[in-house]
């Protein structure tokens, strides 16, 4: 049987992975802008740190994680960032080397999710993550980053979705007197009643963590969720005065955002802001989220860290892509294909390396100034070779032949208007690299 690429997982071919090197370039140009640095950690982490941070009723680590035991440790490939990325900044003491810590990353990460278009086993993330600024101001601005990558791929079709899950996370279970403990108490008193109406998941979760029943993508579960009770009716005053300080911020930034109590998101570790952004004019269903991050105070400290306030966000690379394709039409981009393809025929006598060593060394001599070429020395036929000339879409076909090799000459077509010029053969690469420089279907005398 035929061995195929895992499901959900792709192959990015040359051609395709050109637009995927301009979407990468504008993430990195606009964190850059923004005084993020990036930092690279291991694919693979303790999966401890995935099972604590992301939350042991999420989906991810009930379902989806790719984890594995080697040698005593168990492990997981990573899905996600923001754990690993906080695993280093604890690890690598931060805060004694700066207050405010800027990171970015890009890379590919693993959720058994059930595939369908822009949601991927593998898949690739790029993603910012803030460390040391507890204020309003820096959640505004990492959701203007987002849309200014957005806006440099032509993505302006977009929905920002904001809410406030209030401090507290998840995790401090009955311990946290503040918000989130509240708005449990309140969720548990309005589903506690439905429970039976509930998913089995969600009746599972109940007790534990009922916030993940309103992030539940099974009709029965939102049916009951849209009647919820808002999580901003119960915030603290702190979080109140927080989250307005956020959306005073994106108006004064002229960015437009609704504000969506019911947001929630896949991931327990999140305080306060929480934030999406949506592609709506890209055709990606249900997988429009391009963009999903928010503030995780508590995260450093449970990882051994002194508290330190925390937010990121991270986009999916796949979605960007499609999203931008929608808005401009892109095409695969040919540019690193050759522009010169040197057609090395067969000589019928003499030396049959002969037109060989005359094709090697003219690369040679246009690699050096820089142009891109191919060699083709397979035996054909020249018609053959000039069909081929064409599909690879070069600009140019030098012809090496008998004819050539035997008056030191060589014939360059251009394969645009077809036009044939014979050349001396230490001219050539001069020559060619002259009329390069021209623009594509110039006449051949322009060159000289
Ligand atoms: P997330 O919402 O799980 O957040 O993922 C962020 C983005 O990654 C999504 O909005 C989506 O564009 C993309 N994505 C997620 N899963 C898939 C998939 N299976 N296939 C294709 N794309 C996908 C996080 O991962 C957080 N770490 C974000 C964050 C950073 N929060 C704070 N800092």
């Amino acid at each position: 049987m035929k061995i195929r690429a895992v499901r959900g997982m792709n192959d990015i071919l040359p051609e395709e992975a050109r637009s995927w090197h301009r979407v990468e370039a504008s993430f990195r140009g606009v964190a850059e802008l923004f005084g993020f640095g990036e930092v690279r950690t291991p694919i693979i982490e303790d999966t401890a740190l995935f099972s604590k941070q992301i939350g042991e009723t999420s989906d991810v680590v009930e379902k989806e994680m790719y984890s594995f035991r080697r040698h005593d440790n168990e492990l997981t490939v990573r899905p996600e960032g923001t754990a690993g990325a906080a695993r280093a900044y604890v690890e690598h003491a931060m805060w004694g080397k700066e207050s405010v810590s800027r990171w970015y990353y890009i890379g590919a990460m693993f959720r058994g999710e059930r595939p369908a278009k822009g949601r991927y086993r593998q898949f690739h993330q790029a993603g910012c993550e803030l460390y040391g600024d507890a204020g309003p101001v820096a959640d505004a601005e990492m959701i203007e980053l987002c849309v200014r990558v957005l806006a440099s791929l032509s993505i302006t079709d977009i929905k920002v979705h904001l809410n406030s899950l209030g401090s507290g996370s998840a995790h401090d279970g009955e311990a946290n007197v503040g918000t989130r403990a509240r708005y449990k108490a309140a969720l548990l008193d309005y589903l506690q009643p439905r429970s039976l109406e509930l998913s089995e998941d969600s009746q599972r979760r109940l007790e534990k963590n009922p916030l993940r029943i309103l992030d539940s993508k099974d009709p029965r579960d939102q049916a009951i969720a849209a009647g919820a009770p808002s999580i901003l009716d119960v915030l603290s005053s702190e979080d109140s005065e927080h989250f307005d300080g956020v959306q005073r911020s994106l108006t004064a930034l002229g960015i437009p955002f609704v504000v969506d109590p019911r947001l929630v998101r896949g991931l327990d570790y999140y305080t306060r802001t929480l934030f999406e952004i949506k592609a709506e004019g890209a055709d990606l269903g249900s997988q429009s989220t391009v963009c999903g991050g928010g503030r995780y105070d508590n995260m450093v400290e449970s990882l051994g860290g002194p508290k330190t306030p925390a937010i990121g966000f991270a986009m999916g690379l796949e979605r960007l892509l499609i999203a931008h394709r929608a808005a401009t039409t892109a095409t695969n981009d040919t540019s690193f294909k050759p522009v010169v393809y040197i057609a090395s025929l067969k000589p019928e006598a003499g030396d049959p390396a002969a037109g060989l060593d005359v094709a090697l060394s003219l690369a040679r001599e246009l690699r050096d100034r820089g142009v891109r070429c191919d060699i083709d020395s397979r035996d054909a036929k020249l018609k053959a070779m000039l069909r081929r000339a064409d599909a690879s879409k070069a600009r140019l076909c030098v012809i090496v032949g008998d004819e050539e090799i035997a008056t030191n000459q060589l014939t360059v077509k251009d394969l645009a208007n077809k036009a044939q010029e014979k050349l001396p053969r230490a001219e050539a690469a001069q020559w060619i690299a002259a009329r390069l420089a021209t623009p594509p279907g110039s006449s051949a005398e322009e060159a000289k």
